[in-house]
């Protein structure tokens, strides 16, 4: 196990406050925000696109990003496409895939907006979606899956870890599942990738959307998309960057990944990306994913043991812990953790309101785990809400 209090020394916000909202984003370290300063102060240039020093300084440092990523998740570097988001990975496979009428996708009811929108919105070409219930606890049950398969599913997609459950699906049945109905698989690990050991290549899904500025430990306005078929994936953006031969009558695209990436990149956000999966990697995901569930479980244990707390999700849980305390909102009990003891955690629907209302709750509150927090943030954490019960005592 590493070191978690010469860790936190990479992240300077933590001697402010108890950060716990690392589901919605995590806080950046040092190393990462120096490979960026780096780029701008000694060799900013444009990427693939010049041929002087500069231009082809960064895209050597972009590249070498690229091979850190794809090296992370153990898949080719040619099919690792680097987004702005998550929510940005997946709309590209929602558009870039051909759908016809009848099309059947399968998707479940606790993805986050990101992973619901881009398929129902699907519906208005005639494409059927199919939204799985979880279990109580928020785990879907790889079997209900298989019973909604028909021969015109073409896709099923499911989140990898829930952000409002923080349950953990079997991604690797889902994966064979599918396949041996005939259809892609999409998995969203938007809230694994980082959090946990994951071999993608192993896995075998056929598109693996993530984000860059979560478990990742990348900045802001990044995202990764992994592609098993590159070819068979029409590009969201035609532009710039992305052609080798343009005539008045038509343009030839270049193979992946440059097929997918038009347009001038968010160069130092990459940079930052591949420096911060080096740093994930050197602490190795195997003890950040022990580590993380370590707290959650302790967390989600303690404060269910307060009255007035109610806690959700399963016992084998990520490193997230969604609760309410009863008869407060969720937002007010946010705004009390961090005004009386500088808590950030996230309250309200977590950009997943139909797995909120499947709770039969308004909003949660949500402790999320990061490789940074400590088991005295969990104290605190687990104190502060016992004090703050006694409001509606
Ligand atoms: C499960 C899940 N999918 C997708 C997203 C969207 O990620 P991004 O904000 O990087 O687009 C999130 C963000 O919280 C998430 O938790």
């Amino acid at each position: 196990m590493y070191d978690i209090y010469s860790v936190r020394e990479d992240f300077p916000v933590l001697k402010e406050v108890a950060y716990l909202d690392n589901a919605a984003t995590t806080q950046t370290p040092v190393q990462v925000v120096l490979a960026m300063e780096e780029y701008f102060f000694k060799y900013a240039g444009n990427h693939g696109r010049g041929a002087h020093r500069l231009a082809r300084q960064t895209t050597n440092h972009y590249e070498d990003a690229r091979e850190n990523v794809a090296s992370f998740l153990n898949i080719d570097y040619k099919k690792t496409i680097f987004t702005k988001n998550a929510t940005e990975s997946i709309n590209m496979v929602a558009h870039g895939l051909d759908w016809n009428a009848g099309d059947h996708i399968i998707t479940t009811l606790i993805e986050h907006h990101s992973n619901l929108l881009p398929w129902m919105r699907l519906r208005e070409q005639g494409v059927e979606v199919t939204i799985i219930t979880p279990d109580e606890y928020g785990t879907i049950n790889p079997n209900d899956i298989e019973n909604a398969m028909t021969d015109r599913t073409r896709l099923v997609t499911v989140d990898h870890v829930s952000n409002v459950f923080g349950s953990i699906q079997d991604v690797a049945r889902i994966v064979k599942i599918a396949h041996k109905g005939g259809a892609q698989v999409l998995i969203d690990g938007a809230q694994s990738a980082g959090h946990m050991p994951l071999d993608v290549g192993a896995l075998g899904c056929d598109f693996f959307a993530t984000a860059g500025h979560k478990g990742l430990l990348g900045p802001q306005g990044t995202g990764v998309l992994y592609v098993k078929e590159p070819d068979m994936l029409s590009p969201l953006f035609v532009g710039g960057g992305m052609v080798h031969e343009v005539t008045v009558m038509g343009f030839e695209i270049e193979p992946s990944p440059t097929r997918f990436e038009a347009g001038t990149p968010n160069i130092p956000g990459v940079i930052g990306l591949g420096r911060a999966v080096e740093y994930v990697r050197e602490l190795g995901t195997v003890d950040i994913g022990r580590h993380e569930t370590a707290l959650a479980k302790d967390a989600a244990r303690r404060l269910a043991e307060i009255d007035a707390v109610e806690v959700y999700g399963p016992e084998e849980r990520a490193g997230v812990v969604p609760f309410n305390v009863i008869g407060l909102n969720a937002h007010d009990v946010a705004m009390i953790l961090d005004e009386t003891k500088k808590i950030c955690v996230r309250s309200g629907h977590h950009c997943a309101m139909p797995g909120i209302r499947f709770l039969g709750v308004e909003g949660t509150v949500r402790a999320s785990f990061g490789l940074y927090n400590t088991r005295e943030e969990v104290d605190l954490l687990v104190d502060s809400v016992s004090q703050v019960t006694s409001l509606v005592a």
